[in-house]
């Protein structure tokens, strides 16, 4: 059985078979087309052989600066927005035990995140911290002039030298940057620190599976190799071109499109676990940057069930009918809790005593889907056997090549995002008119 699989059951039943088998079928061309590279944006697809093509040294180079880190530092700040963040964190937030910080195995350096957003109080409860720990600093742009990762650097960067001196501080500061230009590259040089180069033809959100995921999610304890050896389980199963019908990816841009055509115009990821909380923050950048342009694209959004089924639950099972829900499941939970019995029983839950709290998420889960159908909502389901690093490779890749294809399958350019330049226009008029 392969280990991640695809369920499109319970979405077939919303849309026309015939309107399904056409769009599989225009699927499968754009699959030749980005097989091909062909297709736009075809200068920005270095992440296509990024598992098969990464070398030894690269990987031994990350390992090696990974351990040096590990052992001179307690914490990393990892600086970085977008896709310089997103995909490390949603990593190694999904690998890690939750409240790990707080057990006594804390004994990898815990990685936090900057530069990530403008508020003052964020960062200056990061400052704090940092004044009581031993850190390292990576600090991750590709253009290298982004204005949220370039002033937490500075700001940090005053930090780091304050504490350690300015030689010492630079051994503690790595930059992942463009190979030719960016500023982020001219104080790297200017400072002498370590980088690491994010390669012309990837685009931010497709570039976990370099440098920019690799160095953190080594520093933080775990098995890049493993990540890789399943992007490249996952490369090899998706740019086969044949058997193209029960190609997951293939068919994942298939139903999204074919929904997308019968006006469900917003995908809900739901995952049971809170850890995959950003991973589906990642998926939400992946497909929003990737999709939503020229007055079109599936809107992207996330909910943490059951939590959310006490927020959202109520907008999903009767609100307005142009959503699907694409339900993500990875194996057993790492630790099992069974309930306890309760010679009281004032609760009344006593017919639960012994049960694993695991089996009584699957219900919940179980009874969802089957509401949320009976509400109107076409449910996908992929399922991985476990969460690990092998099975997170394979699903970061499904994801990259789906989006692509459903991206060309739409008809936009998936690898550009022109809309985000609006924002940024009007912040530094506003900054440049007030001086504030
Ligand atoms: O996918 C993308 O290209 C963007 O989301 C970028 O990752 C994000 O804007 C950060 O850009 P940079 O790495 O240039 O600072």
């Amino acid at each position: 059985m392969s280990e991640l699989q695809i369920d499109i059951s319970k979405a077939l039943s919303f849309v026309d078979n015939t309107n399904y088998q056409d769009i599989l079928r225009e699927v499968e061309q754009q699959h030749e087309v980005l097989m091909s590279k062909t297709g736009k944006g075809n200068d920005y697809l270095g992440w296509l052989q990024l598992p098969s093509q990464i070398s030894n040294d690269l990987i031994s180079r990350i390992k090696e600066d990974a351990e040096e880190i590990r052992s001179s530092s307690e914490l990393l700040v990892v600086i970085g927005i977008g896709g310089s963040y997103l995909g490390s964190r949603a990593i190694i937030e999904a690998l890690d035990k939750p409240f790990s910080i707080l057990q006594e195995e804390w004994k990898n350096p815990k990685v936090f995140f900057a530069g990530n957003n403008l508020n003052s109080d964020y960062l200056a409860g990061l400052l704090k911290a940092l004044d009581r720990y031993n850190y390292s600093v990576v600090v991750i742009s590709k253009s290298g002039t982004t204005i949220e990762p370039a002033l937490a650097f500075r700001i940090i960067k005053n930090h780091i030298e304050l504490k350690y001196g300015k030689p010492n501080a630079s051994k503690r500061i790595i930059a992942i940057t463009d190979a030719h230009k960016g500023a982020l590259k001219k104080i790297a040089e200017k400072e002498n620190y370590k980088t690491y180069v994010i390669p012309d033809d990837v685009g931010g959100r497709y570039s976990v599976l370099t440098p920019v995921g690799l160095l953190p999610i080594a520093v933080a304890g775990f098995n890049i190799d493993d990540l890789l050896l399943g992007a490249k389980k996952m490369q090899d199963r998706v740019s086969l071109k044949s058997d193209l019908e029960s190609n997951p990816a293939v068919v994942y841009a298939a139903i999204r499109n074919a929904l997308y055509r019968n006006g469900k115009i917003i995908e809900i990821m739901v995952s049971y676990k809170p850890r995959f909380h950003f991973f589906v923050e990642w998926w939400k950048q992946l497909f929003g940057e990737s999709e939503g342009k020229d007055g079109k694209g599936i809107f992207p959004t996330g909910v943490s069930f059951t939590t959310d089924l006490h927020s959202l639950g109520q907008y999903i099972q009767e609100g307005k009918r142009n959503l699907f829900e694409t339900v993500i499941t990875a194996g057993r939970p790492i630790d099992e809790i069974e309930v306890p019995h309760d010679d009281l029983d004032f609760d009344g839950l006593n017919y639960l005593s012994g049960k694993k709290l695991s089996d009584i998420n699957i219900k919940a889960k179980l009874g969802t889907i089957a509401a949320h159908i009976d509400g109107g909502v076409p449910n996908i389901q992929i399922n991985l056997t476990e969460c690990s690093e092998d099975t997170l490779g394979q699903l970061i890749y499904f994801f990259e090549f789906s989006c692509a294809l459903s991206g060309y399958t739409l008809g936009v350019n998936p690898f550009d995002q022109p809309g985000v330049e609006a924002y940024k226009k009007n912040m530094f008029a506003l900054l440049r008119e007030t001086g504030e």
